[in-house]
């Protein structure tokens, strides 16, 4: 059986992990958790530092690197990882100065690594002889080179309050599932398990918690009573618009958040046809769905080629692509995407996105609406890709979106972190003449 380690040397081998040999943050966290018994405190610690650490990997690392001699070999990267945890307890969070340099310094033992103690312990001492100070934005340096350019690109008058939410601990927002009871009865009944919730105002089934939680916290949720979804994701259902007794087609659906969202709005009266191209996430979709008491047509396809399932035969009255994407609007909640996201994905992610437009819109009814959104908040993959459309696609018209908290562009609406309180998604609603 694997040695139980300590929380900051769970928290220096995890990161080493995501950031160094690719794994995903959820898969890395969700994974280890499964097979280590750990406290909920150490769970909540363990999950601090990672979070952390990939928040703010650009300025720890710049700091590492004053403090080190020589870097440290390839084979014991797992070390430079314990120095980022030592730094970024001393620089971000209130751990008290001896435990973050002892405790730091007794995670290399339990990584078999004793003689990076003195090593360790060397640099945490000289960082608090004399803290770094940088002349440069240090959320902005906080992102890979080629996003920093992207970012500053597309929102030369946001791109600073951008970098800045995208290494802030995100809100926890719920959608509370209104079939069941109202949000303000569900903000009472969390009240009275002493859970804080303000009403989201943009967002009408929406709740935000003073602070986060684990969901089986949150009272009744196996039995659907909440699910959790920011803000920007929940707009979509208003955009949609969909009626009870309507035809739609969720093209990219799993894990269901939104597919869920829509059923619970028209009381599970639809004839829902929720398709992803993973079988994996589809066994997701099936869940969400289970637990909400909800019905839909889950159907495991490549939503950009012609359909192997039965469409209507008039088409569909609303199609939801919510495409596949670089997730640069989503960095708060998943910060790995500044480590694992390369400028080549765009460009193959792109192609997706044009396939899944050029395919689906064929698919929908003369009068019918698509609404194509992202959480990205680069116009490569929103507004660029639906001009693009819209000039190739006679018959396609555009709506007008006036979100009182979105941006309105020419082509479509986006949603900022640190400008508008929420997670970054596009969104264009186009009708069919
Ligand atoms: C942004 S996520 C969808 C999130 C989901 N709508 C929700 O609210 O929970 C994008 C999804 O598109 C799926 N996908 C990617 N390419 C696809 C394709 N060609 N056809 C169908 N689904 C695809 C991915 O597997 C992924 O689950």
């Amino acid at each position: 059986m694997a040695k139980r380690l300590n929380a900051r040397a769970a928290a220096a081998k995890l990161s080493w992990q995501i950031i160094d040999k690719g794994q995903s943050l959820d898969a890395a966290i969700s994974d280890f958790f499964e097979t280590n018994d750990y406290s909920p405190q150490d769970r909540g610690f363990v999950q601090e530092l990672v979070y952390g650490v990939c928040r703010w990997y650009g300025e720890l690392d710049a700091i590492a690197a004053t403090l080190l001699r020589s870097p440290i070999r390839n084979k014991d990267r797992v070390v430079h990882f314990v120095l980022l945890i030592g730094l970024y307890q001393l620089r971000h969070i209130d751990t008290p100065e001896h435990a973050g340099v002892d405790e730091t310094v007794s995670a290399c033992k339990q990584l078999d690594k004793q003689w990076a103690k003195n090593v360790i312990n060397g640099c945490l001492r000289n960082y608090l002889r004399a803290p770094n100070e940088f002349e440069e934005d240090v959320n902005k340096m906080s992102h890979p080179e080629w996003m920093q350019h992207a970012i500053d690109n597309a929102w030369p008058q946001h791109s600073e309050a951008i970098f800045a939410a995208n290494n802030q601990r995100p809100p926890m927002c719920l959608r509370v599932n209104t079939r069941q009871q109202s949000r303000d009865d569900y903000r009472l009944q969390l009240k009275q398990v002493g859970i804080d919730a303000s009403l989201d105002d943009n967002a009408d089934d929406g709740l935000i918690l003073a602070s986060p939680c684990a969901v089986t916290s949150l009272p009744g949720f196996n039995d659907g009573t909440c699910s959790v979804q920011d803000t920007a994701a929940q707009i979509s259902a208003d955009l949609l618009d969909v009626q009870i007794g309507m035809s739609v087609l969720d093209a990219c659906a799993a894990p269901g958040g939104k597919t869920a969202h829509i059923l619970e709005r028209c009381d599970n009266n639809v004839e829902m046809h929720a398709l992803d191209i993973s079988e994996r996430r589809c066994q997701q979709l099936l869940s969400t769905l289970a637990r909400l008491e909800l019905t839909a047509n889950v159907i495991t396809a490549d939503a950009s080629k012609t359909p192997n399932w039965k469409i209507p035969s008039d088409g569909y009255d609303r199609i939801l692509i919510d495409a596949p994407c670089s997730g640069l609007g989503v960095i708060r909640r998943h910060p790995d995407i500044k480590h694992h996201r390369r400028p080549s994905d765009i460009d193959a992610l792109e192609g997706i996105q044009t396939a899944l437009l050029d395919s689906l819109w064929a698919q929908l009814k003369p009068g019918g609406v698509m609404l194509y959104m992202t959480c990205s908040v680069l116009p490569r993959e929103n507004e660029h890709q639906i001009e693009q459309f819209v000039a190739r696609t006679n018959d396609a018209m555009l709506d007008d979106i006036q979100h009182p908290s979105a941006l309105t562009l020419n082509y479509g609406a986006q949603t900022l972190p640190g400008v508008h309180g929420m997670d970054g998604f596009y969104y264009c609603v186009l009708r069919k003449q």
